[in-house]
């Protein structure tokens, strides 16, 4: 009997369910750790001409508080400067840490195991002190390295007012220690660099806006990662997102589909540079669920409805005056928490309303209506019971989580909260052992302040297209980004976790289907520091770099 192929639509969501951790086991990946086929956590282009940037993240002034209030940081000219500030706050190292005879980098952006499957392009079409064309930042060196220089079409076609940055993933290097289930944690990392992109542009006065229609394939020309002989045997980058940077005129409408195409076209046609390193020499162990389900996720032109975010109050003012750099390098992943930590109803509230769509940063970048919602195991807030509570996302989407939770729970709205932040009990008790329980019994989920989980409407936003997967896990990441600083901002630290009991989670809220996934973790609390680590600047290491007046 012939077996059908299965569509592109059954080969994600296959994905998804054979990636699910549960109590009796886990989703395939290494036994152990090979590390000989650790891979390298740069990557850079050999022989690709290099502007080196100068540090100039001490250039940008704009506190954290600043961000959140429209119109309070004016935008800064697109020159070396800006740029090379821009690309520091976003993806640049956040610091170096050390532990004996081991020297690891961190970054602004965070990353499942530390591993960066995201890579940064951007697409100049200024010169901005770097030549218009495409770039690849080594965030190590703070280097621009130019992979293509467009020949005189392509240059006039190139975007004015702003510039184009492309992520994208090398899903082996996280595949390395996480196997199958890997390919979520790169969407989720990719995520967090999106929200990354727009705190930084923010903080320059400038805006970041997710494309939505280009095809991958057009995304993949434009940035070179279609080039096979450019790779080599070195490990291939898949296009995760184009970000579009608005310099001048933010509500300017981004390049079109049929924009990044045809400059797609153009830059193929253009003079290409260097050579991919190779990030272990000796090729890992493959996952082929990774590639198929990638290859199924991939994006054709689409025509998006236009969604705005429904007007909401202004967040509630956070107190947090720390300029931007400082706020985003200290960001840190915590390993441990005292267990007693009890920020205010009030800090709770601020950082939740942080998580709200608006037209700013972050979400703001994101031009599609939001889908995913968080539930809080609230462990130690001041004024406010210990239990399961839910926060709705989207304007109106309360009504449609209640149904899909059904009748069990109480739904009664947490009090001491601003109107337009509609947290919801649903049971009240102790939940510490529950968080433990489904975030892979990490204890970190179970002592700090609180932890969330992120339930997406999976079988909604994929019965738009398969793509929504990846959609769906950047918008949790991106959510991930705003704990991690909202939590600084108070005091606090994050932990990403992406280790999580799926199953586990939907059977406690009596989630039947596909209708609601769960496809992230968080906790926030208060931090037990480990002392044995040694910590140094992000960039001590390049003695002699020009550091940019202001
Ligand atoms: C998507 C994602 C998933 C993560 N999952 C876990 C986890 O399950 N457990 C954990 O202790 N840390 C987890 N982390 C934290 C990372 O290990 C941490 O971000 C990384 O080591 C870099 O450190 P930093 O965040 O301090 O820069 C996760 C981070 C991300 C971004």
């Amino acid at each position: 009997m012939a077996t059908e192929t299965p569509t592109a639509d059954q080969r994600v969501r296959g994905y998804h369910e054979r990636t699910k951790h549960g109590p009796e086991g886990y989703a395939a990946g290494p036994a152990r750790l090979d590390w000989a086929t650790q891979p390298e956590p740069f990557r850079w282009w050999e022989g690709a001409p290099a502007v080196d940037l100068p540090l100039a993240a001490g250039t940008v002034r704009a506190t954290w508080a600043e961000l959140w209030r429209p119109g309070a940081v004016p935008p800064r000219p697109l020159d070396e400067t800006s740029l090379a500030a821009f690309l520091e706050l976003s993806l640049g190292l956040a610091a170096w840490k050390s532990h004996g005879r081991e020297r690891w980098a961190l970054r602004v952006n965070p990353s499942s195991g530390n591993l960066h499957p995201t890579e940064g392009y951007v697409v100049l079409g200024e010169d901005a002190g770097v030549p218009q064309g495409v770039h690849h930042y080594l965030s190590r060196d703070h280097r621009l390295e130019r992979r293509c220089t467009p020949g005189a079409a392509a240059t006039r076609r190139l975007p004015r007012a702003g510039f184009l940055v492309g992520l994208t993933g090398i899903h082996r290097r996280e595949a390395w220690k996480y196997g199958e289930r890997a390919w979520r944690y790169c969407l989720l990392d990719a995520g967090h660099a999106v929200a990354a992109l727009a705190f930084a542009a923010a903080a320059l006065g400038w805006r970041a806006r997710v494309l939505a229609e280009p095809a991958d394939e057009d995304a993949a020309r434009l940035l070179g990662l279609d080039r096979a002989g450019d790779f080599g045997d070195a490990e291939p980058e898949e296009p995760e997102a184009l970000v579009w940077i608005a310099v001048r005129d933010a509500d300017a409408p981004p390049p079109s589909a049929t924009a990044v195409a045809e400059l797609g076209r153009l830059a193929a046609a253009g003079e290409w540079h260097g050579r991919a390193n190779r990030l272990t020499a000796v090729p890992g162990r493959d996952w082929p669920a990774i590639g198929e389900a990638a290859a199924a996720a991939r994006k054709p032109v689409t025509v998006e409805q236009a969604w705005t975010a429904a007007p909401l109050p202004e967040p509630t003012a956070t107190a947090c005056a720390t300029p931007v750099p400082e706020l985003v390098r200290q960001r840190r992943s915590a390993q441990a928490y005292d267990g007693l930590a009890r920020p205010s109803l009030a800090a709770l509230a601020r950082i939740l309303d942080a998580t709200l769509p608006r037209a700013g940063a972050p979400f703001g970048a994101l031009p599609w209506s939001p889908r995913v919602h968080l539930l809080l195991f609230v462990h130690r807030v001041g004024g406010l019971p210990p239990g399961l509570y839910l926060l709705p996302r989207r304007v109106g989407a309360e009504q449609e989580l209640r149904r899909l939770l059904g009748g069990e729970s109480a739904w009664e709205a947490a009090a001491g909260l601003p109107a337009h932040l509609p947290l919801r009990l649903l049971e009240q008790g102790d939940a510490q052992e529950v968080a433990r329980l489904v975030s892979c019994r990490q204890e970190i989920a179970a002592d700090g302040a609180f932890a969330a989980a992120m339930l997406a409407e999976y079988d909604a936003a994929l019965a738009a297209g398969p793509w929504w997967y990846r959609r769906l896990l950047l918008e949790a990441g991106m959510l991930g980004q705003v704990l991690y600083l909202e939590a600084e901002a108070a005091g606090l630290r994050g932990t990403g976790i992406g280790c999580f009991f799926d199953d586990v989670v939907h059977a406690i809220l009596g989630v039947a289907g596909e209708e609601l996934q769960d496809v992230y973790h968080f906790t926030v609390g208060g931090t037990v520091a480990d002392r044995r680590l040694v910590t140094s600047g992000p960039y001590e290491h390049l003695a002699g770099r020009r550091v940019a007046a202001g």
